[in-house]
Order: structure tokens, then C-alpha cells, then sequence
């Protein structure tokens, strides 16, 4: 781990500016969440509508504590389990917390990362620190440094480079302050492991056909998508085959790698897990979108509770982005 060039970020998070960092899910653009002026420099940064809030990363509970007014059993019980690691608890905010954070939301969203790099930076600066992932919004989240420096050109700011982090995909996100606790973006941890530590909660509904609108209460905008069309299929080789005979170079994303590349068809294999298809996702689609292929198809990944963070990415993804 490079001791210096975290110290270096810890001095401009103390100093009010914004860094890029790696966390155990995606890189994160980070400013001193208790600053105003900061956290104004990571909306300005992304291009983020300012009603959409960031996520406060603290080491573990006794800082999140400090930034609540109320702390439920759900939330000790919770943390207790999943921290550190890929877990965004909401919970009614702390006045100390501004308003900018939150997008005006009298709710804060706290997380403590599992990345060694992440924590030496929370421990060296000494404040909460508001990270939403480091891309300009809309688009793909980094897993990469180079993925931010793509992603935000010359807004980018210091980044603590901590090569491809392992998870792959953004937090599971609950909302504590509802009852039963709400699952508002799935993620690694699965609603079924969360219900097994709370007991009921209200779930990101399951949903078998992915051409369908998924809810998304508390996520506003398009996320996630590449600049390249993208499209999910359950039939992906006789969707390749007729893109080829269309004329069009493709991407082309199987659970398992399937045999056939060419000039025009560029291949690669998600992975047959949800761990391994989490880590490979971002990674897979930042590749094939760089390569300017006409589109991108996607296999469909099977059914089941524990592909659904993987399925909401991939629709979300499957959507063109505002510009
Ligand atoms: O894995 C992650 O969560 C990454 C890393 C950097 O920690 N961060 C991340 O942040 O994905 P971002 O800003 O891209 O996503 C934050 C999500 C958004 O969907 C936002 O709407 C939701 O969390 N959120 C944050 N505060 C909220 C609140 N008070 N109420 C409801 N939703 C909230
Ligand atoms: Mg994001």
C-alpha cells in the first residue's frame, strides 16, 4: 500500500478538496462530508443533480453514530454483520450533517469500506467522508483509476490508484427509517443474508423479465450506462449472428465465454457466479465501450434472488444514457 500518496489524499480531504479513492465496490469521489464547499466540488465534479445524495463513509458505527439521531436495533444488528464491507444503511440525520450531503434529505446514507486503502484514508483525515462513485453521472462506475480519469477528464482530481477493486458493483442500500426496512438498491448482500440478521424487509421486488421497469425509489437518474446501445438477450448467439449479418460490429457478453471473435465480434465471459460477474461487469462493459462496437449484447443472467444486483446493473446499462 502507498502510505504517501494516502497521507497526500488525507491533507486535500482535510484541506476541502475533492480526491478520487478505491473501496472494496467502486472508486469513490470524496470530499469532507461535514463541508459544504467540499461536498459542493464532487456535485460540480460528476455533474450530479444536487437532490441526489451521497453516501457518508465512516470506519464503523461509533462514527456513524455521531452523524444519526437515532440508532435502531436494525442498524447495530446490521453493521455488527456487514461492517465493514458492500452495506449503505439509511437513517435520520444528525444536524451536524449539511443538507448538501443529503440531497436535502433529512436521511443519511452511511457505509463503512472493507478496502484497506479507503480505511488508511478515513483513519489518516480524521473526518466522515461523502463519496458518490467517481464517474461523471450517468455513466459506467469506475473499477479502475484509469475508468475515472476516462470518466471525468480534466474535472479529475487526485486519484489514490488501487488498481481493479474486487467487488465490482455499487453497495446494497436499506432504508432503516421505514418499517420493515427497505432494500432501495441491491448489491452484494443479498436481501436474503439481510433477512436472515432484521427478519422482514420490504424487497427490491424481484422482477423475471428484464425488458421490464424495475422500481427504483431513491435513485433518480439513468444510471450506469455505456455510450455504446446495449441490449439483454436470452437468445444472445442468434442476436449475434443477426447483428453480424446486419453489418454491425458487437460485443458480446455470455455467462461463459462463448467460442466465436472476430474484427467484428469482440467476446468475453461475465462469469458464472454473481461474486465473479459482479467483479467482471463494470470492467467488461468500460472495455467493450471504449472499442466505439455498434452494440453491445448481454446474455441474460438466470433468474434467482442472488442475480438480481447483476440483472438491475445490466437493465439500467441497457437504457442510453442522457447525453
Ligand atoms: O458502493 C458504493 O455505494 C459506492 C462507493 C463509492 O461507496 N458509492 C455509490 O454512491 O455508489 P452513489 O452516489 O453512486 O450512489 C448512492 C446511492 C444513490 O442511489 C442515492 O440515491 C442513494 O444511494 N442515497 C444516498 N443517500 C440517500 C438517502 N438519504 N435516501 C435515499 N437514498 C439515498
Ligand atoms: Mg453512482
Amino acid at each position: 500500500m502507498d502510505i504517501s500518496s494516502i497521507s497526500t489524499a488525507a491533507e486535500r480531504i482535510k484541506n476541502g478538496e475533492i480526491v478520487a479513492f478505491p473501496t472494496e465496490t467502486v472508486y469513490g469521489l470524496g470530499a469532507n462530508a461535514l463541508d459544504e464547499k467540499a461536498v459542493q466540488k464532487i456535485y460540480t465534479a460528476k455533474g450530479r443533480p444536487s437532490r441526489n445524495p451521497l453516501i457518508v463513509h465512516v470506519l464503523g458505527a461509533t462514527e456513524a453514530k455521531q452523524l444519526t439521531r437515532e440508532w435502531p436495533q436494525s442498524a447495530e444488528q446490521l453493521t455488527q454483520r456487514f461492517w465493514p464491507g458492500p452495506l449503505t444503511i439509511i437513517l435520520k440525520k444528525n444536524p451536524v450533517v449539511p443538507n448538501i450531503t443529503t440531497g436535502g434529505n433529512d436521511t443519511v446514507a452511511l457505509r463503512s469500506p472493507a478496502h484497506p486503502m479507503a480505511r488508511e484514508l478515513l483513519v489518516q483525515c480524521g473526518v466522515p467522508v461523502a463519496a458518490p462513485s467517481a464517474n461523471a453521472s450517468g455513466s459506467i462506475s469506475p473499477v479502475r483509476a484509469e475508468h475515472v480519469r476516462e470518466s471525468l477528464g480534466d474535472r479529475t482530481p487526485f486519484v489514490l490508484d488501487g488498481g481493479q477493486v474486487p467487488g465490482g458493483i455499487e453497495s446494497t442500500v436499506i432504508d432503516l427509517t421505514v418499517t420493515p426496512p427497505r432494500i432501495l438498491r441491491p448489491g452484494l448482500i443479498s436481501a436474503a443474508e439481510i433477512t436472515q440478521v432484521i427478519g422482514s424487509i420490504d424487497r427490491f421486488h424481484e422482477y423475471v423479465d428484464t425488458n421490464q421497469a424495475l422500481p427504483s425509489p431513491g435513485l433518480l437518474e439513468r444510471h450506469y450506462a455505456p455510450h455504446t446501445p446495449l441490449i439483454i438477450s436470452h437468445t444472445p448467439i442468434d442476436d449475434a449472428k443477426l447483428a453480424l449479418a446486419a453489418r454491425q460490429s458487437i460485443g458480446l457478453v455470455t455467462c461463459t465465454k462463448f467460442g466465436f471473435e472476430s474484427a467484428e465480434c469482440v467476446t468475453r465471459g461475465l462469469g458464472t457466479t454473481p461474486a465473479e460477474a459482479a467483479h467482471n461487469l463494470y470492467e467488461i462493459l468500460h472495455d467493450l465501450d471504449q472499442r466505439k462496437l455498434d452494440l453491445i449484447i448481454v446474455e441474460s443472467p438466470p433468474p434467482g434472488e442472488e442475480w438480481l444486483a447483476i440483472s438491475d446493473r445490466l437493465y439500467r446499462a441497457s437504457i442510453k444514457a442522457k447525453n
